[in-house]
């Protein structure tokens, strides 16, 4: 049996770890050849392959992208590039892909399975907005990166009597900046799934100031935005799967703080940083826990299914129920953010 090993959408901390897991028990306990996809769907588009064993995967625990490299190729955007994915898998004797993605690469496996190339997926985004799975490896990483950028964030802001806002990844759901808000201790999450008032932003900043607090701490999902208004477009265009760059939010949010309540403020984009280096000892073990399980489900034959943590358990779950269904906030958690609000 020869299996192919791909990564492909935003890179995620975590990504070498899977792979690492995949090989080593695809090697060493079921015999199996194993195969890279370099660039995610495009390698299987273009052929480009590298070889995958046990010498190439040592190290590669800690380390941060992916040695495979990773894309936002949608061969189903372009005729012809579906058969060639076929053909090149083909012709390289690939029985079977283990795909690292999330739901647009997915989605890609997905709908490759019905063509007849046989897939599992293991679930990768650092926004943590993947159905029927609790977490998504590298979300983790990305709290902590984010909580550590509040706390440095908070003392500078409180030296200064400032208001910092901190605009955090996201594109579609909030996760990252709740959770590191809550952990950082926040003074107010805006997140896309709650469109805000920006009044209402200021004159919580206002009384928190009137109270004696000289400072406050705004930490913003790139994807939220006022309500009844778009979401803030970074640049013009869109990639192969239709998403939006998105970013500006924050710098919206702070010049409306001063304007008006005449606080300074000043404001941070986080952007790639909470996607590059090395995963947590969290990621690292959630990442090496869905690797071994991605390549138990390919010895099973359970094709077209995705593992996922739920409770401490990982289980599969097929990949047309998680497919377009995006995992919103957990309202709770949203409730616990605003007890700390102004
Ligand atoms: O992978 C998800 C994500 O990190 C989103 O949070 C963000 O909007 C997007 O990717 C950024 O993508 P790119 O790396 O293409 O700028």
């Amino acid at each position: 049996m020869k299996v192919g090993v791909l990564s492909g959408g935003g890179d995620a901390p975590g990504i070498n770890a899977v792979i690492r897991a995949v090989v080593r028990k695809g090697i060493r306990n079921y015999g199996y050849e194993m195969i890279g996809v370099l660039d995610g769907w495009r390698g299987l588009v273009e052929g480009s392959f590298t070889p995958l064993n046990l010498e190439t995967i040592s190290g590669l625990l800690p380390r941060g992208g992916s040695i495979l490299g990773t894309s936002r190729t949608n061969p189903f955007k372009r005729e012809g590039d579906t058969q060639k994915v076929l053909d090149n898998a083909n012709k390289k004797g690939i029985d079977t892909v283990v795909v690292i993605g999330g739901d647009d690469t997915l989605g890609v496996a997905l709908k490759m399975g019905e063509l007849g190339l046989k897939c599992v997926g293991v679930p990768k985004t650092i926004d943590n907005d993947l159905g029927l799975t609790d977490y998504t490896f590298g979300f983790n990483t990305a709290v902590h990166i984010a909580c550590e950028a509040i706390d440095r964030l908070h003392t500078t802001a409180e030296a200064h009597h400032r208001v910092m806002i901190i605009e955090v990844m996201g594109r579609y759901t909030g996760w990252i900046a709740l959770e590191a808000g809550i952990a950082g201790g926040a003074d107010i999450v805006l997140i896309p799934e709650k469109p805000f008032n920006i009044d209402e932003i200021c004159k919580h900043i206002k009384q928190r100031h009137d109270r004696g607090k000289a400072f406050s701490l705004v930490v913003v999902s790139e994807g939220a935005k006022p309500k009844g208004a778009q979401r803030i477009i970074y640049g013009a265009g869109s990639d192969e799967f239709g998403n939006p760059r998105l970013g500006g939010i924050g710098y919206y949010v702070g010049k409306e703080i001063e304007r008006c309540i005449g606080i300074e403020t000043r404001v941070v984009v986080l952007g790639h940083l909470q996607r590059g280096g090395s995963p947590t000892a969290f990621d690292r073990v959630l990442a090496t826990r869905y690797g071994i399980a991605a390549i138990d489900l390919v010895h099973n034959n359970q094709f077209g299914n995705m593992v996922a943590l739920q409770g401490n358990q990982i289980v599969l779950v097929p990949l047309k129920d998680v497919i377009g269904k995006r995992k919103s906030v957990d309202l709770g958690l949203y409730e616990i953010a605003k007890v700390f609000s102004g």
